[in-house]
């Protein structure tokens, strides 16, 4: 399943994300999932407005598998991913946390940006698959979700 939303404003930001946060629950993905990747999917979306004017988010669910969203605009590019990647550097002097988390909060990640031209970031969550098998079980049920299981590693 896949799909895309246009960015361009903070609200755009919001309502997408509403729109991700049930995508992911559809799937199957579990609460603490769902709530990194929205943070992930706000921050580099917002990253777009803030610093491209805009752009597009296109997202692929893959079943039983996990979620790529790729963020593309045609702002002025990142000249130093590096530097742009690394905790608390920001050019607008705000907290310079989104690239570095989000990078944290996805199993794979990665930026491609010419200056000029615009900027492209690929974030990959996986699904744990005990999840996948228990979608319409744990908090639903009223049962206690063990955040234990299929918890991330580091
Ligand atoms: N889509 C983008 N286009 C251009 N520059 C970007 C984009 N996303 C991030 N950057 C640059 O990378 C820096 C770090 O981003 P981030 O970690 O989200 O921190 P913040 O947004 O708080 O400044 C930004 O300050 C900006 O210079
Ligand atoms: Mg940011």
């Amino acid at each position: 399943m896949n799909g895309s939303f246009d960015i361009i404003s903070e609200e755009d930001v919001l309502h997408a994300g509403n729109e991700i946060s049930r995508l992911t629950r559809e799937k199957g993905f579990s609460i603490l999932d769902r709530i990194q990747i929205r943070t992930a999917f706000s921050e580099l979306a917002r990253n777009m407005v803030v610093h491209a004017g805009g752009g597009k988010v296109q997202y692929t669910l893959l079943d039983d598998w996990g979620l790529q969203l790729v963020f593309e605009d045609h702002g002025p590019g990142i000249p130093d991913i590096g530097k742009a990647m690394s905790t608390g550097f920001s050019t607008t002097k705000s907290m310079g946390l989104g690239l570095p988390g989000s990078k944290k909060l996805a199993d794979d990640f990665h930026v491609v940006s010419k200056p000029g031209e615009g900027t492209k970031i690929t974030f990959f969550r996986k699904i744990r698959n005990d999840q996948v098998n228990n979608k319409n079980e744990g908090i639903n049920n009223g049962q206690r979700h063990d955040f234990s299981r299929g918890e991330r590693n580091g």
